[in-house]
C-alpha cells in the first residue's frame, strides 16, 4: 500500500446514520485536492452510486486486478453494485462469504493513483464489521449516529468494542447526523431527540473528535445535497482535527 494514502472507513452501529452520505460528501471533499476512490462495500446495500447521482457502469478487469470507474476526473468509485451477477437483486450470501469479500476487495480492486480511499462499509456490528475493522487496512475511522437513543446506544457499543480492540486511535472523529430540523421557512429550528447529544454521550466520554452536527437536509432546497456547507464543515473539521496518531497526522497534512 503506497505510504501517502489515507483509507478510510465511514461506520455506525444502526442502519440508515448516514454512512453513505457522509462517506460521498467527505470524497467529494477531497477530490477537490487530491484524486479519490470510494469504495462502496456495502453488501447489504450499495448507495453509494445513487448518492451521486452516478449511472451504474460494470466495473472491468485489468492485469488481474478490478478497476473502479472514474466518475469525475479526480473521482473514481468501485461499488458493490457493479458485480455483473448481482443484477438488481441484491448479494445473498453467508456472512462468511460477505466478510471475505470486504477484506479480498482492498486487494482484489486496483486504487490507483488515489490519495484518499473512503469505505461505505455495511451497517451492523456483526462477525463482518469485527473482522473488517480487526484486518482489513484500514488507517481510520468516522463514527456516524443519529441523536436518538437507540442509534446513540450502538454507536457506543461500536466504540466500545474498537477500545476493546484497541483500534479507538484510529477513530477521527463523531459526526452527529439529522440532529435538528432547520424550518425552511422561518428561523426555528428543532432538536430532533431530548437526550444527551453524541458530543456529550461519545466525544466527551471517549476522548473522541466531534467533526460536527448535520441538520436534517431539505432536498428539494439543495441541488447537489453534498455540497451543504454543513456536510463541507464535517470535512473540514476532520482535516483539522488533532490526532493522536502520528501516521494519521502525516496521512491528512498537506494534501
Ligand atoms: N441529514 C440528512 N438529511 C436528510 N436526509 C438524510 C440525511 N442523512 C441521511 N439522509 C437520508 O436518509 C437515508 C439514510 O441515509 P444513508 O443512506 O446515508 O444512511 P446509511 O447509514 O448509509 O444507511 P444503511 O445502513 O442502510 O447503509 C437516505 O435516504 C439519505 O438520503
Ligand atoms: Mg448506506
Amino acid at each position: 500500500m503506497r505510504p501517502r494514502m489515507l483509507i478510510l472507513a465511514v461506520v455506525s452501529g444502526k442502519g440508515g446514520a448516514g454512512k453513505t452520505m457522509t462517506s460521498c460528501a467527505l470524497a467529494r471533499h477531497f477530490s477537490r485536492r487530491s484524486p479519490v476512490t470510494v469504495l462502496d462495500l456495502d453488501l447489504h446495500g450499495p448507495n453509494v452510486l445513487t448518492q451521486f447521482g452516478f449511472p451504474l457502469r460494470y466495473a472491468e478487469m485489468t492485469a488481474g486486478k478490478v478497476k473502479p470507474v472514474w466518475y469525475e476526473p479526480n473521482l473514481a468509485v468501485y461499488s458493490a453494485e457493479m458485480q455483473g451477477d448481482t443484477e438488481g437483486r441484491g448479494f445473498v450470501a453467508t456472512d462468511a462469504q460477505k466478510r471475505e469479500w470486504v477484506l479480498d476487495a482492498f486487494e482484489a480492486i486496483d486504487l490507483g493513483p488515489s490519495r484518499y480511499v473512503v469505505c461505505d462499509l455495511p451497517a451492523g456490528l456483526d462477525e463482518i464489521f469485527y473482522q473488517v475493522a480487526q484486518h482489513a487496512p484500514i488507517d481510520a475511522f468516522v463514527v456516524v449516529t443519529n441523536p436518538d437513543e437507540p442509534a446513540l446506544q450502538d454507536a457506543e457499543k461500536m466504540v466500545r468494542l474498537m477500545i476493546d480492540f484497541k483500534l479507538h486511535r484510529k477513530i477521527l472523529g463523531v459526526v452527529e447526523n439529522k440532529a435538528r430540523i432547520d424550518c425552511p421557512k422561518c428561523q426555528h429550528s428543532w432538536r430532533v431527540a431530548n437526550g444527551v447529544g453524541a458530543k456529550a454521550r461519545l466525544c466527551e466520554q471517549y476522548g473522541l473528535p466531534f467533526l460536527g452536527e448535520i441538520p436534517y437536509i431539505w432536498k428539494h432546497e439543495h441541488a447537489d445535497v453534498l455540497e451543504h456547507p454543513m456536510l463541507r464543515g464535517m470535512a473540514e473539521a476532520l482535516v483539522r482535527a488533532k490526532f493522536k496518531q502520528r501516521k494519521l497526522r502525516r496521512l491528512l497534512g498537506g494534501g
